[in-house]
């Protein structure tokens, strides 16, 4: 039988309880979280995840700063609000939405930020700290789909884990975080990417597939063994003349026809993405409790 992954309910359920424990240390007269977010130019597709981002935030009773500016801002002036974000001792953490303008250099950018405000996880100082078991911030994709397969009961240990793409924010960190000794872990982990020889060799053999390439339906039923777990991270757009913006998000799974064969997989839209945004909030938390770096 077919589970469906519910991120969007999921997500609501771990919002109400980041919202219960904020009021509880509102109550003790402790910190109220605060999130900065960095919006640089008018990328439709960015604005909206900032705007949700912050939303959110003030669901569940944090403060919030949205700093936004054009697309020609210099690099420097950007360097210099993220300098004054890292020295605001009442900002928790902040994130700079990716990606940037051509005539930035976002590894720069994300090397400005201080460790301990980087609660998208993507400097190197928390990424280093994740592959060693350290604590650190994990980055949002990949934390909020190991809460979902820790939320819906889903067994990792000795599963063979099959993930596609081999980003930095999504592939890389989720294949290292499913291969830890953890309880959402001890899976032996293949990575594959555009170079690996026959893909769907790979994938037949998997427990667990993490599709996170960017390619609408590039999972196809042919490739799923029957059971498997599929955890859909795309979010492409395909012309729909139906719709009055005239496209619709899909996932890269051809979920249609990957389902039936699937015991558990999220849906798109709905699944993975609104578990990013928790993961963002929860990160926040850890920061305005000093959890991670004290
Ligand atoms: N752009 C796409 N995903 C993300 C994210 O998780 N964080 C930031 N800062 N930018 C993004």
């Amino acid at each position: 039988m077919t589970n469906i992954l519910d991120g969007k309910a999921l997500a609501e359920t771990i919002k109400k309880e980041i919202a219960e424990e904020v009021k509880k240390i509102k109550a003790a007269g402790g910190k109220t979280p605060h999130l900065a977010a960095v919006l640089i130019g008018d990328d439709a597709a960015s604005a909206s995840y900032v705007r949700n981002k912050v939303r959110s935030c003030e669901q569940c009773g944090f403060h919030s700063t949205l700093i936004k500016r054009e697309a020609d801002i210099s690099e420097v002036d950007l360097l210099n609000i993220i300098k004054g974000l890292n020295e605001n001792p009442d900002i928790d953490g902040f994130i700079v939405q990716l990606p940037l303008p051509n005539h930035i250099d976002e590894e720069k950018v994300t090397l400005a930020i201080a460790p301990e405000k980087d609660v998208d996880g993507f400097h190197p100082i928390n990424f280093g700290r994740m592959a060693q078991g350290m604590p650190a911030y994990l980055p949002a994709t990949p934390y909020g789909i190991v809460q979902m397969l820790d939320r819906y009961g889903i067994e990792t240990s000795g599963k063979h884990c099959v993930v596609i793409g081999r980003s930095n924010i999504v592939g890389t960190p989720m294949s290292i975080l499913l291969s830890r000794k953890a309880k959402v872990g001890n899976c032996t982990v293949t990575l594959t990417h555009s170079r690996t020889k026959d893909l769907p060799a790979e994938t037949r053999r998997a427990d667990i597939i993490i599709a996170a390439i960017g390619r609408a339906y590039f999972l196809t039923a042919d490739m799923v063994k029957e059971g498997a777990v599929v955890v859909d991270v795309g979010i492409n757009r395909v012309d729909d003349a139906s719709r009055k913006r005239g496209y619709r998000l899909v996932g890269d799974v051809d979920f249609e026809h990957v389902a039936p064969k699937s015991s558990y997989i999220t849906p798109v839209p709905g699944g993975v993405g609104p578990m990013t945004v928790t993961s963002l909030l929860m990160n926040t938390l850890k920061a305005s409790r000093k959890e991670i770096y004290s």
